[in-house]
């Protein structure tokens, strides 16, 4: 599946702030802590909107700095979850994160609750190692997590000049899906272009 990152908004927020995850997955409905996501100073630049092609709403992901370090967090709509969605999903969200926030050698954390381990299985997948074991006050009470990282070590995006644009592609008039194609510059494009909506 390819994805896209839009800016969060009222609707998508509303659609999230419902959606429920089964067994001990509930522990991430944002019913219960939906605070951050409904805060629409964060809509801009903090949380994004992850989409399919099809513009189809598939999961969300917070891009947070604090004290000079990046920390990640995501989540895939629950039908999804359990498909063998989540190293392509975790992947997106990475590359997003290196292209969109300019990481050029930098490392990117997060907290995992360290029952989750279908989680812990795609983030080591993808490159995170654990760091280290914490205890947090949460929602449901004391809560074991770990935490881990992912170097980001890559020179720093060049945005322009842009490549030339062939007129030939984006004609006729161009919709979202048209503009969208394999290539990375036309992939970023595509990102920007749901971002000014
Ligand atoms: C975390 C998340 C992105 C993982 O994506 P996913 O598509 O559900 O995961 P996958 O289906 O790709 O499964 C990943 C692996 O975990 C394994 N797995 C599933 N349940 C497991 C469990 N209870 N214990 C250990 N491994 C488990 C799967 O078998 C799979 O391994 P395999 O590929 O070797 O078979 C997704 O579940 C999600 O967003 N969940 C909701 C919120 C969340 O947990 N966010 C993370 C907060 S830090």
């Amino acid at each position: 599946m390819k994805y896209a990152f839009a800016a969060m908004n009222e609707k998508f927020a509303n659609d999230i702030a419902n959606w429920r995850y089964d067994d001990i997955y509930s522990f991430y409905d944002m019913a219960a802590d939906a605070h951050d996501l409904m805060d629409t100073k964060n809509w801009r630049d903090v949380i994004k909107a992850v989409l399919a092609e099809d513009a189809e709403l598939v999961g969300w992901a917070a891009f947070h700095t604090e004290n000079d370090e990046f920390w990640l967090s995501l989540y895939l709509r629950p039908d999804l979850t359990g498909k063998g969605l989540g190293e392509g999903f975790v992947s997106a969200c990475v590359n997003y994160a290196i292209s969109r926030y300019e990481l050029t050698r930098q490392t990117i954390r997060l907290r995992v609750a360290l029952f989750n381990q279908r989680a812990v299985k795609v983030y080591k997948r993808v490159g995170f190692i654990e760091t280290s074991k914490i205890i947090r006050d949460t929602h449901i009470g004391p809560v074991d997590f770990i935490e881990m990282e992912k170097h980001v070590a890559r020179e720093p995006v060049q945005f322009w000049p842009l490549p030339p644009i062939n007129m030939n592609r984006l004609s006729p008039p161009a919709t979202r899906n048209s503009v969208h194609s394999a290539t990375p510059w036309d992939e970023t494009h595509y990102t920007v272009m749901l971002e000014k909506q």
